[in-house]
């Protein structure tokens, strides 16, 4: 157990704290990650306070100095962190009176760590969204560039992971592109709801000195400040925003993983996953798993736990700052660390796929993929009904079932054995290329569509604001 004197609170206190006490109060395990944000904060508020003469000049200097001295040890990994300082605010704060003596003390002034934890994590928000930035992309400039590498392989679209209809494997690699575009729309919008600066809030009601938050604000790179300060020390909108933006990302990634673990199955052999994103079993020589794309795709839980945590969290914690809100870093810190790996993960994976045309254009034969077509052919030739040409190629496809053959084999005699009338479709009509062709319509995979819809991406990436398309 810890002195009480050790604790800057320790004024209003006879004992200290009970060990297991000292124990759960603890977060600086974790919350260490802020102490560049923290300085950064801190010197932007003793500066204004030594513009608004709550402090003098020299006074500032020596903070300046001290903080900034702290900041060198713990990056050297010589500031020693215990649990009875609690957080990484008391540990810095503790350090610099070391360093300064007294003046180290005049630092808290017109500040409490409710404002200054608020703002240390809107400012750590930020500069990860920065980094998911340029990670998403470089994700999505590769999925770009793979999908015109790729320009006129035959892919399969599946749906209920059944075989569906023949697509152009840019056009599957360009739906995710969409759905990472969104993400990065998004990501824009979490950015905004860091925008305004809580410091200067203080406990919950504002500081007792003259102080000027827009000053600090605009130090530390904010668009404005809070209009309320009760709000700005007990909100956490922002967070739940990361998090669902985690999570919602994390739906993307773990779609496509799962994907391409399927696809590099001996029974789909669509894709080839390199060794440098594989890893090998202890006991069966033979094999190279996906387990990169596994522990993406098993990752998505996780942040979506995260973000399930904060929600429960926050459910009917009252007016303002509550203890409980210290928890919130602890899923904070993990979803971003697993954005980043998801986001380098999956780009990882992609950079080592290779695609295998042959295979998909043998599964499509067999899967009766154009049987949509024929129906199709049918209303535009033979101005059948759809519902009956539906039908008809329903037959056809049972015919081939029960006979073991393909559609592209029928004969003319064998369509009238199933519609009842003769049929010559016409040559090359069972190409997948043909079918491509076939497809009308913005948005389609029809390769001039394709080609349409990979001008809109680069236009999208054009517009981002890291503008490297
Ligand atoms: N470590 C605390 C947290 O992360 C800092 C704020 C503490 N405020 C308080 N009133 N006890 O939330």
């Amino acid at each position: 157990m810890s002195d009480k004197r050790e604790k800057l609170w320790h004024g209003r206190f006879e004992n200290a704290p009970s060990q297991i006490t000292e124990e759960i109060s603890e977060s600086i395990s974790f919350d260490y990650v802020l102490y560049e944000v923290d300085i950064r904060a801190s010197i932007a508020h003793a500066n204004m306070l030594s513009k608004v003469g709550v402090l003098t000049a020299h006074e500032f200097e020596q903070i300046e100095k001290g903080l900034l001295q702290i900041k060198g040890e713990i990056e050297a990994g010589t500031m020693r962190f215990q649990a009875s300082l609690e957080d990484i605010h008391m540990h810095i704060e503790a350090r610099l009176t070391e360093l300064i003596g007294d003046t180290g003390k005049k630092l808290h002034t017109g500040r409490s760590r409710n404002d200054q934890v608020a703002v240390d994590t809107h400012l750590f928000v930020r500069h990860a969204l920065e980094e998911d930035r340029t990670h998403l992309v470089t994700l999505l400039r590769l999925i770009l560039s793979l999908a015109n590498e790729n320009f006129g392989k035959v892919w399969i679209g599946y749906t209920h992971l059944q075989i569906a209809q023949p697509v152009l494997l840019s056009h599957y690699l360009l739906a995710y592109f969409w759905q990472f575009a969104r993400d990065l729309e998004f990501l824009e919008f979490v950015l905004q709801s860091v925008g305004n600066s809580p410091l200067g809030s203080a406990a919950l009601g504002g500081a007792n000195y003259p102080i000027d938050r827009q000053m600090t604000a605009a130090e530390l790179g904010f668009s404005g400040v809070y209009a309320n300060s009760m709000d700005a020390v007990s909100n956490r909108d922002y967070q739940l925003n990361y998090h669902f933006f985690a999570t919602r990302l994390y739906l993307h990634i773990s779609r496509f993983c799962e994907d391409v673990i399927i696809y590099n199955t001996t029974e789909f052999g669509y894709v080839t996953l390199g060794d440098a994103v594989t890893t090998g079993s202890s006991i069966m020589p033979q094999k190279k798993n996906p387990d990169i794309a596994e522990l993406l795709r098993g990752k998505a839980g996780r942040v979506n736990g995260n973000l399930q945590a904060l929600v429960t969290n926050l459910k009917a914690l009252p007016m303002t700052y509550n203890r409980d809100l210290q928890e919130d870093k602890v899923y904070l810190f993990d979803s971003i660390r697993e954005v980043r790996r998801g986001l380098l993960g999956l780009t990882e994976i992609l950079k080592n796929l290779r695609f295998n045309e042959e295979r998909v254009l043998e599964n499509l034969s067999k899967g009766f993929a154009l049987a949509t077509d024929i129906a199709d052919f049918l209303v535009r030739v033979k101005k059948t009904p759809f519902r009956d040409a539906h039908a008809v190629a329903g037959q056809a496809v049972a015919y081939c079932e029960k006979n073991n053959l393909r559609l592209e084999g029928l004969t003319a005699a064998q369509w009238k054995e199933i519609a009842g009338f003769d049929l010559v479709l016409p040559e090359n009509f069972f190409l997948p290329k043909e079918s491509l062709e076939r497809r009308q319509g913005e948005g389609s995979t029809n390769p001039s569509s394709v080609k349409a819809q990979i001008e809109k991406a680069k236009d999208f990436l054009a517009k981002t604001s890291d503008g490297r398309a």
